[in-house]
């Protein structure tokens, strides 16, 4: 059976371990409230892809849920690496989970909590090529989450519900509403092309910003596309020449069919062909 070795720090004192042998207390906040914040890291040719803008928004979600932060900046790092070299692959998905940690159950925080780190990776599974270049089908959606879809917070459970109505509906993605307006998809940042504009929702607290959010804003500068960050109508969406999906996993991947309704041509568009190979080139220059 496939064992790798994960990084898990339990009672105090952290070691690489077979996954069998990773073992948390049931008494573990995450496991009992949910109270934890994580990461999905790509590696890509055995080196992280955007570390320092993944290690940043760490640290914004442990702030804005007042959770303390057990390492600097480069032991957070040295320790993505251990967990990285213990795997063979070149191209990886680490993923890195903090908790508050142990305590008897209680919803407000105990005094002097000592947090959970666990860090795994896995095989980078890209999307693949024919799926690239026909696009993937939507369903669209009512956001049902709480108001701090900014924190990268593992109560994922509106998230959860959404990328199952996805697969209940033979689609790639659940893309969000609120109120009318365009928010995400349930595990991607979304946006819209119109005529040669990228534009995407704002960076609030109605969704998660990421880090390919601000790459895309990069690669957008670097090739000359404008790009607007305001809000979206649900009209607009429906009437784009493109839609694109940024995530991790997803890179940069085009929306072709939202419900039973065609995207532009129904088909990858040219704003997502000139975004995807930045992101390519931007791969291989990392
Ligand atoms: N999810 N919005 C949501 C709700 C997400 O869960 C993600 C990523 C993104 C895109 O963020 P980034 O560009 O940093 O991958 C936007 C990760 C991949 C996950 O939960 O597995």
């Amino acid at each position: 059976m496939n064992n790798p070795l994960v990084y898990l720090n339990s009672n105090g004192s952290g070691s690489l371990t077979p996954l069998s042998e990773a073992k948390v207390s049931v008494l573990d906040r995450g496991f009992i409230f949910g109270d934890g914040i994580y990461e999905v890291i790509p590696v890509y040719a055995k080196k992280m892809f955007r570390a320092e803008q993944h290690m940043a928004r760490l640290l914004r979600s442990l702030a804005a849920i007042g959770m303390p932060n057990p390492h600097s900046k480069e032991e957070w790092l040295q320790l993505l690496q251990q967990v990285m070299d213990a795997h063979s692959g070149d191209d990886q998905m680490l993923y890195l989970q903090v908790t508050r940690g142990v305590a008897k159950r209680a919803h407000a925080f105990p005094a002097e909590m000592v947090p959970t780190v666990f860090i795994m990776s896995n095989p980078l599974t890209p999307i693949s090529s024919e799926v690239r270049a026909k696009g993937v089908i939507c369903v669209a959606m009512e956001d049902q989450r709480w108001l701090h879809c900014e924190i990268k917070s593992t109560s994922l459970l509106g998230n959860v519900l959404a990328a199952q109505n996805a697969v209940e509906h033979g689609a790639m993605e659940s893309i969000q509403f609120r109120d009318g307006y365009l928010t995400e998809g349930s595990s991607s940042n979304v946006w819209i092309v119109k005529g040669d504009v990228v534009i995407g929702p704002p960076k609030d607290n109605l969704i998660l910003e990421g880090i390919r959010y601000g790459l895309l804003q990069e690669l957008c500068a670097a090739q000359q596309i404008p790009l607007q960050e305001r809000r979206v109508t649900r009209a607009e969406v429906f009437a784009a020449d493109e839609v694109l999906l940024t995530s991790a996993g997803k890179e940069v991947l085009a929306v072709v069919k939202i419900d039973d309704q065609t995207i532009g041509k129904g088909l990858p568009g040219p704003i997502y062909q000139q975004l995807y190979a930045a992101y390519q080139e931007a791969k291989a220059a990392n």
